[in-house]
């Protein structure tokens, strides 16, 4: 076994360049992200692999994975790796950057690997289940190379938070992968986030940027749903989520503008355009 994942890590090894992967800049300038922290007290459950769950637990543990779309046996994930590489081909400037693109598809069906794992053991039925990405931010047109790069900083940082917010999870095999899976997906929201600062190293490339906020910005605070959630209660209360919709996307959104304004721009009115407050 030890051997095969020599493997793996030795691909990753190789791999390196002074730019990917981006997370190691991130994270060697300190904790990138926002701490987060259940602020309610509460029962402390703890599943493994393995364990019977309670029903709920169960629905809510599968309801929660069927959004983290990157699993080998989930037909649409592996439908949407390939647009990505169609993408990269139509709209990425240079090779340099279409290589970075593929180091971002091999991580990502290396996630691929891990969810299937840990679906399999859950619900073998789950891990063959196509699950279609439901949420709108995943149709928006990726119509210019910025969009594509808004698309990385932006939904690949909501995976990020969402791994932060595992690392106390109940279910053991998802702590267990939590601190790899925020690492990577963050380094692929900086992957973006370089793109963007290259595009807005011009004055065209920064007035383009603005002008595409209006439409990714929005999008990106949606993808946590709505602040209501009569679910956000019990996902705290079995221990799958430290906090409830409206504070994940308020730490998410006060790092997404600090980054924006350090790029010179102007973050878009949070309510505005929203569908789902
Ligand atoms: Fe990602």
């Amino acid at each position: 076994m030890s051997g095969e994942m020599d493997v793996i890590q030795d691909a990753e090894e190789r791999g390196r360049t002074d730019l990917w992967p981006f997370w190691r800049r991130a994270y060697a300038a300190g904790d990138p992200l926002p701490r987060i922290a259940c602020a309610v007290s509460r029962e402390t459950y703890r599943f493994d692999e393995g364990d019977p769950l309670p029903a709920e637990y169960r629905e809510l543990l599968t309801k929660m994975l069927r959004h983290e779309g990157e699993r080998a046996g989930n037909k649409s994930f592996l439908g949407f790796m390939g647009t990505c590489l169609d993408l990269a081909e139509a709209l990425y400037p240079t090779r340099e950057a279409r290589v970075i693109k593929a180091e971002y598809l091999a991580e990502e069906l290396k996630h691929a690997i891990m969810f299937h794992r840990l679906a399999v053991g859950l619900d073998r039925d789950f891990a063959l289940r196509d699950v279609p990405y439901a949420h709108y931010t995943f149709h928006l047109p990726r119509e210019t190379w910025a969009d594509d790069a808004y698309f990385h900083f932006l939904v690949d940082l909501n995976g990020a938070f969402h791994a932060r917010d595992w690392r106390e999870s109940s279910y053991v095999p998802l702590a267990k992968m939590a601190a790899t899976v925020e690492r990577d997906e963050l380094g692929h929201s900086e992957m973006g986030y370089h793109f963007l600062r290259e595009i807005c190293a011009d004055g065209r490339g920064r007035t383009l940027c603005q002008r595409l906020l209006g439409k990714w910005y929005p999008a990106a605070l949606d993808m946590f749903g709505r602040s209501d959630s009569k679910n956000a209660p019990l996902f705290i209360g079995w221990g799958l989520k430290s906090v409830d919709n409206a504070e994940i996307r308020r730490l998410y959104q006060g790092y997404v503008d600090a980054k924006l304004i350090a790029l010179g721009l102007e973050p878009p009115d949070p309510l505005k355009s929203r569908r789902f407050l």
